[in-house]
């Protein structure tokens, strides 16, 4: 028989990052991340990417929402128990490296920052909720990039491998489920946020990127085996940023386009993380990008380490699908998650231009459950909008309900095909500030955060109408939509 049913002990939840909501960016011993430093507004990565960037804090010229997020630091319990509230099983957060080792390259971590972890974690288990920790969310400490140049440098596996130990040792006894770096293929296109990597770091030259990936490879299976270590039934995954892609039309030279982007973008990194080895594409796949392969520093003792310590599961973040047309120059481009293609002319699209595409995530959990046969765990997912309070602060937010309500019809229909899944955690369960543009205006959340793009607000938290709607559907376990 199919099931067409959510598993009974199906992780339903939601996501955040610690650098996109904490706040309290300097408080009880934290050091800069790069998230800090990085301009609000539609053109942060433009920004970072002019040749004399250097990272230094100029309130004057630029805002930094990061620095106050949604001072989630001073709100985690309230913030908590409105998650309880709506009937969350499971939430994804991360956390901050530079709270636990300021600068990066300590010997020693903060116990200030550590403590803040403990408490944050003993508030998820009072309510029964799972905790679900991203290691590295596109948060490293900002020493690791000004001094030693971002992940490109091999020395980063080890400040990471210090940083893992230790947040691994003290709460792999109540945390059951982690995950290592965040949408780590985003650096294809956008290497500052995961690997640290600036035009003034080398950005441009691909070989770093390859690089970078390379030593995050061996920090992420070193965390793998360590985590093991602590708890044989720890669950510890790889987290990919998935935007299925399809060729444009039935022309073969499309399909092949579509077949090579997908394994530059949507596949390489899984491919290494889950399998423990290179695919048999990676010598091409870096010589179509201008790297080659014997150039990188890729040890005999490194190949080990990923072979022994695959990832347990697939965590991927699925916003918008992408189309690849190599034969018509002509045709519009689209944005989106950190990718790119053409404008699919089935498809709608988010009003920052991120096309909607149910059906593609039904299509990327069958992808990716076939080609790992492992399970799988959709961490992101999510419609960015700007909404509109009344006067009694109610958001009316139809089109949210109407995005996830479609989204969650596919991972019913994935389920019926056969997906092994975990969960699903959609993004910005409370509002908080968007990566891409810095902006707070794009919300996610089911709870509005009185707070403007310049940080004005009160900062209270109001239900959205699509707060009631998700505890109706985590309270049916997804049968009521
Ligand atoms: C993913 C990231 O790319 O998408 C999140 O993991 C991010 O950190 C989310 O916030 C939504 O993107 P944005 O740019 O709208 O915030």
């Amino acid at each position: 028989m199919i099931p067409t049913k959510f598993p009974d002990n199906f992780l339903w939840g939601g996501a955040t990052a610690a650098n996109q909501l904490e706040g309290a960016y300097q408080t009880a011993g934290k050091g800069l991340s790069i998230a800090d430093a990085l301009p609000g507004g539609q053109d942060r990565f433009k920004i970072v990417n002019q040749p004399d960037f250097n990272w230094q804090i100029d309130s004057n010229k630029y805002s930094y929402p990061n620095h106050r997020g949604i001072d989630h630091y001073h709100h985690f319990k309230e913030d908590i128990a409105l998650f309880a509230e709506m009937g969350f099983k499971c939430y994804r957060f991360s956390i901050a490296w530079s709270r636990i080792f300021p600068q990066g390259d300590e010997t020693s971590p903060n116990e200030k920052g550590l403590q803040f972890y403990d408490q944050v974690i003993a508030e998820c288990l009072r309510y029964q909720i799972e905790p679900v920790i991203t290691l590295s969310h596109y948060e490293m400490p900002l020493n690791l990039v000004t001094k030693y140049g971002g992940w490109k440098n091999r020395q980063l596996i080890e400040f990471f491998d210090r940083y893992a130990r230790v947040v691994l040792q003290r709460y792999a006894p109540q945390v059951k489920y982690w995950m290592t770096f965040n949408e780590i293929n985003s650096a294809l296109n956008i290497p500052v946020m995961g690997q640290g990597l600036v035009a003034a770091q080398g950005a441009d030259a691909m070989v770093n990127r390859y690089q970078a990936w390379h030593n995050q490879f061996v920090a992420g299976a070193q965390a793998v085996a360590y985590a093991h270590q602590q708890r044989r039934d720890l669950m510890i995954g790889c987290m990919l940023l998935y935007a299925t892609t399809y060729a444009y039309d039935a022309n073969p030279v499309n399909q092949l386009a579509a077949l090579k982007e997908n394994q530059a973008m949507n596949q390489f990194c899984g491919d290494v993380q889950v399998r423990g080895h290179y695919p048999s594409y990676t010598r091409s796949l870096m010589q179509s990008y201008g790297v080659n392969y014997d150039d990188l520093e890729i040890t005999a003792t490194d190949l080990q380490t990923l072979a022994a310590n695959p990832v347990d599961y697939i965590g991927f973040s699925y916003y918008m699908s992408s189309a690849i047309n190599v034969t018509d120059p002509d045709l519009a481009k689209v944005n989106g998650n950190l990718v790119h293609g053409v404008a699919n002319p089935f498809l709608e699209a988010s009003a920052w231009g991120w096309q909607i595409d149910p059906m593609g995530l039904r299509i990327a959990l069958n992808e990716l459950n076939d080609r790992y046969e492992k399970p799988v765990f959709v961490v992101e997912n999510g419609l960015g909008a700007v909404d509109h309070p009344d006067a009694q602060h109610l958001v009316q937010d139809d089109y949210r309900i109407k995005y996830l309500r479609s989204h969650i019809e596919a991972l019913r229909g994935a389920i019926s095909d056969g997906v092994n899944l975990m969960g699903y955690t959609p993004w910005g369960c409370i509002d908080l500030v968007s990566a891409s543009t810095g902006q707070m205006s794009k919300r996610y959340g089911f709870i509005y955060v009185d707070l403007d793009d310049q940080g004005q607000g009160s900062g209270r938290r109001y239900k959205k109408a699509s707060f009631d709607w998700y505890q109706r559907v985590i309270a049916s376990n997804g049968a009521e939509i």
